[in-house]
């Protein structure tokens, strides 16, 4: 299949959010599958359930893909999440080691957040009509002036910068990869592929639900994308986003 996320580029100096972008031109103005836009910076970056995104002017990677999944029924939109996560995780394992993808699709190096991911879908009847991916990701930045979490770059891993233009290349490349699989139909890879990359599946380690803090293991996830925690003395819990906590 010809590789197509990514054969348009929009290049912005600076706007509120890609995400926001995308979603205002895309329909008006028509965009093909697979367009991308991308900025130096953004004023008002979007994360996940109205958190900010914090990123320096020139720094990092900061961007938005339109795709149009129509193939894809709403049940299974998390496999949107999973092509994405593990697209990004592949491109920074390129780099660096210990990389994984923390449920849904945070993207971890060992215990620090480099990179997340905001997926914003729009449904038409039962099935996906579009998906602007916004994908943030820490490059060069080397100082957190945020109350995120323990943010991480690749510059502070490597101690040298790293070139946004090759670093975007393969990151459109391993999207066009994995978005032809799931376009395939290559599901149980996937699946497989992201549990794979999970972060702490099969270890022991600390939660906190609406229940309290347990101890359990993390098994991968289910269909539509729940969280499946085995507790050590209780039955398998499952989560949907934000209704547990990893503890550190
Ligand atoms: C998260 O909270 O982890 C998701 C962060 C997503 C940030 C990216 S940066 C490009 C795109 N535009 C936004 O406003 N947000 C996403």
């Amino acid at each position: 299949m010809a590789e197509f996320i990514g054969n348009t580029i929009i290049k912005l100096a600076q706007v509120d959010s890609t995400n926001n972008y995308a979603t205002a031109h895309m329909t008006i103005n028509n965009w093909s599958e697979g367009t991308v836009v991308i900025t130096e910076e953004q004023f008002k970056g979007r994360g996940q359930i109205n958190n900010s995104w914090e990123s320096e002017a020139g720094k990092n990677i900061l961007l938005s893909i339109v795709l149009q999944p129509e193939f894809l029924p709403v049940q299974h939109q998390f496999l949107i999440s999973k092509v994405v996560a593990i697209s990004v995780w592949e491109t920074l394992s390129l780099l660096v080691n210990c990389v994984a993808i923390k449920w849904p699709n945070d993207i971890y190096v060992d215990q620090q957040k480099i990179a997340g991911i905001l997926i914003e879908n729009a449904i038409m009847g039962s099935t996906l009509f579009s998906s602007v991916v916004g994908i943030g990701l820490n490059v060069n930045q080397l100082i957190f002036k945020s109350d995120a979490p323990n943010p991480v770059s690749l510059a502070q891993l490597l101690k040298v910068e790293t070139d946004r233009d090759q670093l975007l290349s393969k990151l459109l490349e391993f999207m066009n990869k994995w978005y032809s699989k799931l376009k395939n139909g290559s599901i149980d890879e996937i699946n497989r592929t992201y549990e794979n990359y999970l972060f702490r599946k099969g270890e022991e380690a600390d939660y906190k639900d609406a229940t309290g803090i347990y101890r359990g293991v993390v098994l991968g996830v289910n269909e539509i994308g729940q969280l499946l925690i085995q507790p050590l003395n209780d039955e398998v819990r499952s989560y949907h986003f934000k209704e547990v906590e990893f503890l550190f």
